[in-house]
Order: C-alpha cells, then sequence, then structure tokens
C-alpha cells in the first residue's frame, strides 16, 4: 500500500506523450479525493472527485481558482476499486477512469517542462502508481 497523501516528482518536467496510471480503492465514506499536477507557483491541473457532491471539479491554480471545468458523470464510488490514468497531450490532460475517457482539459499553464510534482490526495487508497 502506498502512503497517502502521494508525491512524485516528474524527471524532466511534464512533455506530450507522458501518462500516469494509479490503481486504488475509494474510502468507504469518502468526501474528497485529487490528483494534482504542479509547478512552482501552482497547478496546473486538478481533478477533483468530490463524493459531496456528486460530480468531479477541474481546474488549474495561479494565485487563485480559475474557472471550474465539471465532465459530465462521476465515475468513482465509494469503496469501489478504481484506474485513473492521465496522458498528457501537446494540448491537453486526457483522463480515462476504468479504461473509459472521462475528460480532456485544455492546457492553462503551457509552460510544460515546469510541471513537475504528480500529487494524489484525499479519501483514497493507492495500490499502484506508474508514471
Ligand atoms: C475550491 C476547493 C479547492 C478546489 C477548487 C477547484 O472550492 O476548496 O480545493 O477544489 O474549488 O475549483
Amino acid at each position: 500500500m502506498i502512503p497517502v497523501p502521494y508525491r512524485s516528482i516528474i524527471n524532466g518536467g511534464l512533455k506530450p506523450g507522458k501518462s500516469f496510471t494509479v490503481r486504488g480503492v475509494v474510502s468507504c465514506n469518502p468526501h474528497r479525493i485529487a490528483f494534482n499536477f504542479r509547478h512552482l507557483l501552482g497547478i496546473a491541473f486538478h481533478y477533483n472527485p468530490r463524493f459531496d457532491e456528486n460530480k468531479v471539479v477541474c481546474n488549474s491554480w495561479d494565485g487563485q481558482w480559475g474557472p471550474e471545468e465539471y465532465p459530465a458523470g462521476m465515475p468513482f464510488k465509494a469503496g469501489q476499486p478504481f484506474e485513473i490514468y492521465i496522458f498528457c497531450t501537446d494540448h491537453s490532460f486526457n483522463v480515462c477512469v476504468n479504461g473509459v475517457q472521462v475528460h480532456s482539459y485544455k492546457h492553462r499553464f503551457c509552460s510544460l517542462n515546469g510541471i513537475d510534482v504528480f500529487e494524489v490526495t484525499g479519501d483514497v487508497q493507492i495500490n499502484h502508481v506508474e508514471a
């Protein structure tokens, strides 16, 4: 089992073609989970399943939160195992959950190589991370 919060350095920073897979299990009485891609001054991509609101919120932080994006559906369930796969292209972060593409988040922070930390926080157990 991998401790949460989980943080790893993205060697050489992010670039198109890099991908991240996390396998885990949602906690039994979950509030929120966050998958964050960080740079020195903020968060380039915050993917935030919210069980209290039964939706996923995506956003970026650069001293303040920007406009939220709401992918359709809520692919995470309390107590259930999941696999999330996030891959970076030259124009977006693409997110698949359990093999289904659930969102494409257009890059707002475009200095991709400055995005150097991948983080998972919140109400989740992690069994496997592949970056
Ligand atoms: C805020 C919340 C943050 C983050 C943000 C995204 O309301 O406190 O944790 O999820 O929304 O827009």
